[in-house]
């Protein structure tokens, strides 16, 4: 009997997931819009984590972007205009880009080059995290040093064997030593102690737990020239003309926000269900995170 998969989404993902399970004799049915029924062994999800359903962050009665008088967009929205559009969103603009992942360090970025140092962006972020620029130490990619095989056997995984339990366990100081120097080149190279962005996790827990980013070009240039503002706080709200920020007495003035705060992948995986059970499997308890691959 032929065996068939379903496969749910026909982006990067599920076209390779397509890929491999036809070579592994399988039939994959690849659906993408249009609304059927079929009888599969199992489904692969591919839906797509990143886009969709934004993280916006929720705020007090009378604290969030319903009393700013300014324009609050996620970086979702912003990413999907085209590039007269978006250059004209921000032009002159006082800009707040919130979060310091990827979206955010490439909106600032490009905020720079719209602006320049007239109108600086501001990076409002609430944890550091480590980020790695484009060069190459030496000539070596530094992703080279953890993205790789062996270093995948020195970290401990979901359902891991003895023998792998030992080796990650005996491993263990060879990933503190590497993660300790990694941390201390990228300290070196970026300057962080002086803009205080050293972060407080070690390198190693931000790159296993995907939250490294890829610093873009000249980023702590643009830092350097006063283009890009760095500001730490843990919470903000917002008031008619910016955004009140933790321990600060007069608001930061801001004509544009860009929340730069991420996705709800979780969410966006759960909601594909109708029935709880289903939204169960996939989400398990309230207090779990869906790992990237189950
Ligand atoms: C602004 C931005 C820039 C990025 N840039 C990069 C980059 O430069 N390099 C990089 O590696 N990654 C980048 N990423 C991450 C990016 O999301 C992934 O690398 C890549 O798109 C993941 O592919 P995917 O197939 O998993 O998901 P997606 O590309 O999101 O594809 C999911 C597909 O599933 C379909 N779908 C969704 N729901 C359903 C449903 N219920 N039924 C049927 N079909 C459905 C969608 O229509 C879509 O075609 C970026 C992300 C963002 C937000
Ligand atoms: N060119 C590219 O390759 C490119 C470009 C864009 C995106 N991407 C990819 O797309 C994915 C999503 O990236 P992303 O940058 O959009 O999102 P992200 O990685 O989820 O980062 C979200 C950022 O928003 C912050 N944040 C979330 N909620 C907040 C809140 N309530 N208040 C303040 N800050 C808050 C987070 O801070 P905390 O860390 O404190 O939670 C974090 O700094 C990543 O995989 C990324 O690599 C790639």
């Amino acid at each position: 009997m032929e065996r068939q998969v379903g496969i749910i989404g026909a982006g990067i993902s599920g076209l390779l997931a397509c890929k491999y399970v036809l070579e592994m004799g399988f039939n994959p049915i690849v659906f993408e819009a249009k609304p059927s029924v079929y009888q599969v062994v199992f489904v692969i999800l591919c839906v797509g984590r990143f886009s969709d359903v934004p993280n916006i962050p929720v705020f007090p009665l009378n604290q969030g972007p319903e009393v700013f008088d300014g324009k609050v967009v996620h970086s979702m929205h912003y990413s999907s205009m085209d590039d007269i559009d978006a250059a004209k969103f921000i032009e002159g603009k006082r800009v707040t880009v919130v979060g310091i992942q990827k979206s955010a360090l490439d909106i600032a970025t490009e905020c720079t080059m719209v602006n320049g140092v007239e109108n600086p962006c501001t990076v409002l972020y609430r944890n550091a995290h480590w980020s790695i620029p484009h060069y190459f130490p030496w000539g070596v990619p530094l992703a080279l040093l953890y993205f790789n095989r062996f270093a995948e056997l020195m970290i401990h995984k979901p359902g891991e064997g003895f023998m792998l339990y030992l080796l990650a366990t005996l491993l263990s100081p060879l990933r503190w030593l590497q993660s300790k120097f990694v941390e201390s080149y990228l300290k070196w190279k970026l300057h962080l102690k002086k803009y205080n962005m050293i972060p407080k996790q070690s390198f190693n827990k931000d790159a296993f737990s995907c939250t490294i980013a890829i610093t873009p070009d000249n980023f702590f240039d643009r830092v350097e020239e006063g283009s890009i503002i760095l500001k730490k706080s843990a919470t903000f709200s917002f008031c008619k003309n910016g955004l009140m920020i933790e321990g600060d007495i007069a608001p930061l003035e801001t004509d544009v926000v860009i929340l730069a705060t991420g996705y709800k992948g979780d969410e966006k995986l759960k909601n594909i269900f109708v029935s709880s059970t289903f939204q169960k499997y996939i989400f398990g308890a309230s207090n779990t995170t869906v790992p990237l691959y189950r």
